[in-house]
């Protein structure tokens, strides 16, 4: 709030005023926490046995989710700007150039992005749908509430026509609860490969998923990172400044808060490598010495050198995605790649019977 000032310009002290530009950007955001409060003890409770599931498998595992705190958050932004991490400049470098054709091949549609993030490479189909006249709607969904108020606020200032519908949810409640739109349609974008951190069976759920989510005619942008050379990819993961290592050392902090686990950091180091065989990006915590680790009432042991991974990160091949997409009923429009062929876009629509 900015203090108002009296015609000679000094400050009022004890009178504070919402801007206008406040006021008509809190009207034009609507954010819906889809855990409801009732739901909540549950579903922590079913959270934190999926946790305690997957460390006690013989190769430790948790989701990627858990990457994504405040904390998290903020770090993935930074790993974005990174040299070595090229995906999001060049996914950016696709969106900025050929927006404006995924515009005129949907038409005026809502936005609706999973896992949307900063919603940085979004403001590019932004302007394009702005271009195209009529209402400007977005729909963002993010686990991280922090980044995705911040963001949806930030893009309210910058587009004054806009309006916002938040969803704090993971995919799966926000596929199976979004309320339908008032526009002609939706485009629902999936940016950055985060399908990538999907094993080939979610991912086949989630496209079972964005099947029933969209109406017939209704469209789908999907990012993804197509297969490169190990030395490239490896370089993505383990950057000079140990900025990726912060950003998986982070998820002890995340369980710990969140499920009241006692993990100490020193006893982890970050371990990234190209997994040449299942053609993904592993990012696992390697144990230093053996230790107990309690969770609640719960305690796991941890031997040295073995490992949780944290993350898989697939690279893709077009052509199979192609495929995959139309066994799901999703009719693949157009795919546009950079010049180097080390990211696509590829847009698909719900089949019209
Ligand atoms: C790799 S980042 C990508 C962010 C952005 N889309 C981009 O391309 O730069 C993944 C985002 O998805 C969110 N996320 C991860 N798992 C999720 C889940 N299961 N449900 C909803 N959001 C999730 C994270 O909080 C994070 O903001």
């Amino acid at each position: 709030m900015e203090p108002v000032k009296n015609t000679t310009g000094s400050k009022i002290l004890a009178t504070f005023q919402t801007p206008e530009r406040e006021v008509n950007i809190e009207s034009r955001l609507q954010l819906e926490t889809y855990i409801a409060s009732a739901d909540h003890h549950a579903v922590e409770a079913a959270d934190r046995r999926e946790v305690l599931s997957r460390l006690a498998q013989p190769q430790k595992t948790l989701p990627a989710k858990y990457f994504y705190d405040a904390r998290g958050s903020e770090l993935f932004e930074e790993i974005c700007g990174l040299p070595e991490y090229y995906p999001t400049r060049t996914e950016a470098w696709i969106l900025d150039r050929y927006a404006g054709e995924i515009a005129s091949a949907t038409g005026l549609c809502e936005l609706v992005e999973l896992g949307s993030g900063s919603s940085t490479k979004t403001r590019a189909l932004l302007d394009s749908y702005c271009n195209l006249g009529g209402a400007l709607r977005y729909s963002p969904i993010d686990v991280s509430r922090t980044i995705l108020t911040d963001s949806a606020r930030q893009l309210l200032r910058d587009y004054p026509t806009l309006r916002v519908r938040g969803a704090i949810a993971t995919y799966d409640h926000a596929l199976a609860s979004l309320p339908p739109t008032d526009l002609p349609s939706r485009m629902l974008v999936f940016l950055g490969s985060s399908l990538g951190n999907l094993t080939p069976g979610e991912c086949d759920r989630l496209f079972d998923q964005v099947q029933g989510f969209l109406d017939a005619g209704e469209y789908f942008l999907l990012g993804v990172d197509l297969h490169k050379s190990t030395a490239q990819l490896e370089a993505a993961y383990n950057d000079s400044r140990g900025v990726t290592a912060e950003f998986n050392l982070n998820v002890l902090a995340h369980l710990n808060r969140r499920f009241g686990a006692n993990f100490d950091r020193a006893n982890f180091e970050h371990w990234a490598f190209y997994n040449e065989g299942d053609r993904q990006i592993e990012l696992h915590l390697r144990c230093l010495r053996g230790h107990e680790v309690t969770i609640g009432d719960r305690s796991i042991t941890f031997t040295e050198g073995e490992t949780i991974r944290t993350e898989i990160s697939r690279k893709f091949d077009v052509e199979a995605v192609w495929q995959q997409l139309d066994r799901h009923d999703l009719e693949p429009i157009n795919v546009w790649r950079d010049p180097q062929n080390w990211f696509a876009s590829i847009l698909s629509r719900r089949r019209v019977r």
